[in-house]
Formats: C-alpha cells, structure tokens, sequence
C-alpha cells in the first residue's frame, strides 16, 4: 500500500468524490486540500485527529515537505486536488519531488470540472455529426502555452472546444477564438462553480458571450466551452451504438 494518495476531489459537490477517494479521505493522518478549488466539506469525512492543511497560500517545498515529514513518521497522506488531478493539477512537479525521495504514490481519478459543466449544461461533448473532439486548452497566463497550440490556431477545427484558467481574459479568449475560425454565432457557454450551490451558467452566442461574462462579473473558477454541441437540436444524428442494425460484442442481433 502506498503511503502518498493524490486525489480528484471533484469539483465542488462534495457527493461527487468517488467511492475509493472517499475511503482514503477516511484512512488518511495528513490531508493537504487545495483550498482556492476544493470544498472544504470534502474533509468533513476525515478520522479524528487527522491534521488538515490548505494548500492555497503553501509552496511546492512547503507542500513536499509536510509531505515527506508525515511518511517519515509512518502517516498516510491524502493530497487532494480540484476535479480530476490529470488536467492542469501540478500534480507532475509533486510527484517528481517525491520520485526524487524514493516515496510510492498513487494517484486516484476525481470528476473533472468540465465533466460537472458538461452535465450541468445537460449536453454530450461528443454528439455525432456536430463535433468527436474535444479539445481542451487554457489561455496563456504565467504557464506558458506552446505556440504551436495557439487558441486561433486550435480554434480552425471548430471541434467542442473547453478553456480552462481563463474567465479573467474573456475578451482575448472570444477574439482569438473569432479570428481563428468560429462563426460569431457559434453557441458558447460560461460556467462559473459548477456543482456547487452558486452555480451559474451563462449561455450566449460566441461573439456576445464576453460581454455577458463580465456583466456578471465571473473572473474565476468558471469554464468557457464552444461548440455546435451546445445548439445540437435537430442537428445531430443518433449515435449508432443504440442503433437495431448496428451488431457489436455486446449485442448480436
Ligand atoms: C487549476 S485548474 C484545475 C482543473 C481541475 N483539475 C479539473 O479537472 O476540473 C482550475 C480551473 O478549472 C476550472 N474549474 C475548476 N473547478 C471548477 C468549477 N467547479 N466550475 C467551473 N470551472 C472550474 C476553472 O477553469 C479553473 O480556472
């Protein structure tokens, strides 16, 4: 058993942690929570006398070393991240400190924000002959963005599109993604917390989603996503996996 667990603690809603974070939650002596995304309810589950850090004002060594000190002393550590730790989670430089230590972790998947969006929208990323690709992708801020992945240059596929870290720079998002190829009508959406009890969600055309952004005043914590997927009535076909003529492994006649 590893002593070190990262895990998805999902993205607000603290029922939507999964069965085996939850359990490790429990285990856990040290857990270290990524307070400026993760609700702090998310805890409420720990054993009594686990010691509980946030994670928001601590540096990677502050973090590393809380972490290497509790596994010298025989403690389990749960190192919880917002939605799943796979998509922009920090979680490599974490992980490389303690490869460095020679210290085994495990890393436990979590609901990813754009999967709470997604549901919260009451729509399918992927709907056939709208759009198969998703592509996700972030604003360059103080993390670099390759140039070769550039939003004009991603936004030419016209594929569902979701922006991660980049409410704050709407304006840049909608002239980049304007310029790169999206027709100004493309249906988009904002959506700020989703999941959690202030959820909002703003739905505009491409070219007037800016504007309703910051009237609401979203900064943070929100999600951008483009895509035909969002208008698909009428538009889309069924998929072929229900389809009575389409025989596959699970289903032959
Ligand atoms: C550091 S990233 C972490 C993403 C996280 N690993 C995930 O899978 O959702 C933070 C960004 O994720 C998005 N985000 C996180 N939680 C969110 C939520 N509940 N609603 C909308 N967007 C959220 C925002 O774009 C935010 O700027």
């Amino acid at each position: 058993m590893a002593q070190v667990y990262f895990i998805g603690a999902g993205p607000g809603d603290p029922e939507l942690l999964t069965v085996r974070g939850r359990r490790l939650i429990e285990q856990a002596d040290v857990i270290i929570y990524a307070d400026s995304l993760v609700n702090p309810e998310v805890c409420a589950c720990a054993k009594e006398g686990a010691e509980v850090y946030r994670s928001s004002s601590l540096s990677l060594e502050q973090i590393s070393g809380l972490i290497i000190e509790a596994v010298k002393q025989g403690k389990v550590v749960a190192r919880l991240q917002s939605g799943d730790p796979g998509l922009y989670g920090a979680i490599q430089e974490q992980m490389a400190v303690l490869d460095e230590k020679g210290i085994e972790y495990q890393v436990v998947p979590g609901v990813s924000s754009l999967f709470a969006a997604a549901a919260s929208l009451k729509t399918e990323l992927t709907v056939p002959r709208l759009s198969q690709t998703v592509v996700i992708t972030r604003m360059e801020g103080r993390t670099p963005v390759p140039s070769s992945e550039s939003l004009r240059s991603l936004a030419a596929h016209r594929s569902t599109m979701a922006v991660f870290l980049s409410a704050s720079l709407i304006e840049e998002v909608v002239a980049e993604l304007l310029e790169g190829g999206y027709p100004p009508e493309t249906p988009a959406a904002v959506v700020y917390r989703a999941s959690w009890e202030d959820e909002m969600v703003v739905r505009a055309g491409l070219k007037d989603l800016a504007q309703r952004v910051k009237a609401l005043g979203i900064k943070r914590q929100a999600l951008i996503l483009v895509g035909d997927f969002l208008d698909s009535k009428g538009k889309s076909a069924p998929s072929r996996l229900y389809d009575r003529g389409f025989k596959h492994e699970f289903r032959s006649s």
